[in-house]
């Protein structure tokens, strides 16, 4: 098939990407290169911010595609509560050109990437699909806002979409190729490997006194690769069955942030200093995924999630990088 990826120069899309060509697909993604990397798409690039539509419409005249993965977003959460408007407008503006650019195209099938942090502080662990959706960021909430415009562009044009709700993408490829390089950098894993590096002096964790079993955060993480499968997956099914559908990723184990702690200094060797700060307003003290509706209606598997594998591939392609 021939498949449209924005945002497909980021972490995420680059091993998608990949993932897809290996398939056996045809690859064009679309990316403003504000935080993608070049030398990371294996594809047609087409350099190009969704928020302009008429260049949108033009540089893609020429190609038909069979569906769109969509993973062009601006993601910091915490950067949307002092920024509100960068996110609405990017995240939804960008996403309505790509919906009428699908709409005039007459392209039916969209996978959106989607968020765990549409759920906000769930009321019930683990997580389900059906969990009440409150977001505490202005960020997680442009995600619930484009799931929504998702359904109307089912109910009036028939384009059939696919919510994929991420719990923490996390890892690199496992023969060494991609891995996560985003600037700021908020994601655990990679400041705790550029920490054990020796990049910062220490790692600062944002409170110790959550009732949890250590006192620190619990999240899941889902192996990038596994994350990756997953929407071949969905676009394979949407395309299929011609349903709209959402789908939580995650791999349905909790690891509390210390334990992440512990293992990138067994991976690395490295016994780096962790420092305590204050608790950060909005983050839920546990979320962690019930992955049960992807395994049974995709054949989702994750092979990968496991905190070793994810950390030891993360460590392996930030070190031969260093
Ligand atoms: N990383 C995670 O753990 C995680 C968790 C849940 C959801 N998500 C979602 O998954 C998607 C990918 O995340 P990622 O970690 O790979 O992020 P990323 O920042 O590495 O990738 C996003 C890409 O989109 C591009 N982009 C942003 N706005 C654009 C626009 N208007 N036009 C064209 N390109 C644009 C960026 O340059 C970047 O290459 C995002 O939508 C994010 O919200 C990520």
């Amino acid at each position: 098939m021939k498949i449209l990826v924005t945002g497909g120069a980021g972490y995420i899309g680059s091993v998608t990407v990949k993932s897809l060509q290996k398939a056996g697909h045809e690859v064009t993604v679309f990316d403003n290169l504000v935080y993608g990397h070049k030398e990371a798409v294996s594809a047609n690039l087409i350099v190009g911010d969704l928020t302009d539509k008429k260049f949108l419409n033009e540089s893609l005249e020429n190609i038909q595609f069979d569906g769109v993965i969509h993973f062009a977003a601006y993601a910091l959460a915490g950067e949307s509560m002092k920024d509100p408007n960068k996110y609405f407008y990017n995240n939804l503006i960008g996403g309505l050109n790509l919906l009428e650019f699908m709409k005039d195209r007459k392209i039916n099938t969209i996978i959106f990437s989607s968020t765990c942090a549409i759920y906000g502080t769930p009321d019930t662990l683990p997580v389900n699909e059906l969990e009440s959706k409150k977001p505490d960021s202005v960020y997680g909430d442009s995600k619930l806002m484009f799931e929504n415009i998702l359904k109307w562009y089912d109910a009036i044009y028939q384009i059939k979409h696919i919510n994929l709700r991420y719990f923490n993408a996390a890892g690199a490829t496992i023969d060494g190729s991609l891995g996560e390089e985003h600037d700021p950098e908020t994601h655990i894993i990679p400041i705790a490997i550029k920490t054990a590096l020796g990049n910062f002096p220490s790692f600062e964790l944002y409170g110790n006194d959550y009732e949890t079993k250590d006192g620190s955060c619990i999240r899941d993480y889902i192996h990038v690769e596994d994350l990756a499968q997953a929407h071949i997956l969905a676009l394979e099914y949407a395309i299929k069955t011609k349903k709209s559908d959402s789908f939580n990723l995650g791999s349905g184990i909790g690891y509390s942030n210390l334990e992440v702690l512990d293992e990138v200094k067994k991976v690395s060797n490295v016994n780096f200093k962790i420092e305590i700060k204050d608790r950060r307003a909005g983050d839920p003290p546990k979320i962690f995924a019930d992955n049960k509706k992807a395994i049974d209606v995709l054949g989702f598997s994750p092979k990968f999630s496991d905190l070793e594998t994810i950390v030891k591939t993360a460590w392996n392609w930030h070190s031969s990088k260093k």
